[in-house]
């Protein structure tokens, strides 16, 4: 069999014929490592992998029966709880919570009946239990194990045949059979591969732990997301106590999923309704924020969009973004320039999503116009005013979906005015004054009289 080498970034996973600096696909420098390829082997068609019409598939194949985790923020995550025999992949930046939203997942599985194992190669069992202590699950009956040594994980599983395995870390894993050390791509993929193999064969549900990386040392968990059938990555600023469990694949539920937790000093607590848990304190108006109705998931929840506009000392000005879209931003600067006729050049721009939060919806665009410029003009926008709206490059407000669900939460929380695009669907309005505009131009002059 022919042997050929290939190049793979160990952030993104993106393969490369040659090797360079840096990866075109995640912008990494230095992140392409060599790697031999798996050695599939010589393969045959037998009678498994013949096709089946269509319609001879059974059709009354009951949908998967789901096991709840007792943690609400966690099964809404999964999709309404965890598919037997699924395999998942929790990300996140090392120290985030992951160890400690797992061991707590655990010990919730198993209080309910699972049966669950915790292996751990980043940690001692004894430390483990310490955490577990900590975290007051000593009473939840989970295995502990410490091991990297992927044979001895599988043969235990094996033996074991629990209904959740959580492997801590996934980088911390390797197989003797791959000539690459742990960490490294292949051993990575590899170590996954025949993780997820087993979990469909066996019926053994498994999370695999995935760090972040920055570098190119170690592999990142991107490089497995697509064997996996659900991608979870697990968000948060190092200085806020709040952390965002997301669904960023789910062949099982809706992606785009959203559970909210608070890291306390006895472990994370559940946020139930996290629709205002991102207001910053808003009893004085004040320029250069606005805030965004928007949905996370299926729930709609409240964000503040801070924007800090200053003289620039630089040639090439700063565009400094925490929690959005660095791209979608620029779009919006350019918009206010050409359609507006409101330059942002020599002018430093900082732009952040109160309370670590990250939005990616493009509704967010006219709260994000709206901040900046407040921002520069030193004009706030009033304190019970929501936005939401998408930005056209032609300066036009397009309608988004959900409209009523956001007005209704903005009333709930108190806000009693609404700024949104022309054409809005919405039945009721909930006791706001909604205000509807057809362009950015409209809303500029009403706002800031510009
Ligand atoms: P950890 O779960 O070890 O992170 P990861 O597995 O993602 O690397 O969490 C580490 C941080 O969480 C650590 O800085 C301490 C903090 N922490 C608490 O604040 N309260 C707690 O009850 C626990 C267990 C951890
Ligand atoms: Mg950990």
């Amino acid at each position: 069999m022919k042997q050929t080498t290939s190049f793979t970034c160990t952030v993104c996973g993106t393969a490369y014929r040659k090797w360079a600096g840096k990866c075109d696909a995640c912008g990494g420098w230095n992140t392409i490592v060599e790697e031999a390829p798996l050695s599939t082997g010589p393969r045959s068609l037998g009678a498994k992998g013949r096709p089946i019409p269509l319609s001879d598939l059974a059709t009354e194949e009951a949908p998967p029966v789901r096991a709840s985790s007792g943690l609400e923020e966690l099964d809404r995550v999964l999709g309404g709880g965890l598919v037997p025999a699924s395999a998942i992949l929790v990300g996140g930046d090392p120290g985030i919570g992951k160890s400690t939203l797992l061991l707590q997942a655990a010990a919730s599985f198993a209080r309910k009946g699972l049966k669950c194992i915790y292996i751990s190669g980043e940690e001692a069992s004894t430390q483990v239990r310490m955490r577990a202590q900590r975290l007051g699950l000593t009473d939840a009956r989970v295995a502990l194990g410490a091991e990297t040594n992927l044979r001895d994980i599988l043969t235990t599983l094996d033996a074991e045949r629990p209904a959740l395995a959580i492997i801590d870390s996934i980088q911390t894993m390797w197989l003797d059979s791959v000539e690459a050390a742990p960490g490294s791509v292949s051993q990575v993929r590899a170590a996954a591969h025949e993780l997820v193999t087993f979990a469909k064969r066996r019926g053994v549900a498994i999370v695999l732990v995935g760090h972040v990386t920055k570098d190119g040392q170690i592999a990142g968990p991107r490089v497995v997301e697509h064997m996996v059938d659900t991608v979870l990555y697990f968000e948060g600023e190092r200085g806020h106590q709040f952390r965002i469990l997301r669904a960023v694949k789910n062949r099982f539920g809706p992606a785009d999923e959203i559970g909210v937790f608070e890291m306390t000093g006895g472990g994370l607590a559940e946020v139930p309704n996290p629709s205002a848990l991102f207001l910053a304190n808003r009893d004085q108006p004040a320029p250069g924020s606005a805030v965004f109705a928007g949905i996370e998931g299926t729930r709609p929840v409240l964000t503040e969009i801070q924007a800090l506009v200053a003289p620039s000392t630089l040639a090439s000005p700063r565009r400094t973004v925490v929690g959005l879209d660095p791209g979608r931003v620029s779009t919006i600067l350019a918009v206010l320039e050409a359609r507006c006729g409101i330059p942002f050049a020599g002018l430093d721009v900082f732009l952040n999503v109160a309370g670590g939060l990250r939005v990616s919806e493009p509704a967010a665009d006219l709260a994000v116009a709206g901040a900046l410029l407040s921002a520069r003009e030193d004009v706030a926008i009033p304190p019970d005013m929501v936005l939401f709206g998408e930005i056209s490059l032609s300066g036009a407000l397009r309608p988004v979906g959900q409209t009523e669900n956001r007005l209704k939460e903005a009333s709930k929380l108190g806000f009693s005015q609404a700024t949104v695009p022309s054409h809005s669907k919405f039945e009721g309005a909930a006791g706001l004054t909604v205000r509807q505009m057809a362009d950015l131009t409209a809303f500029v002059g009403e706002m800031f009289g510009a």
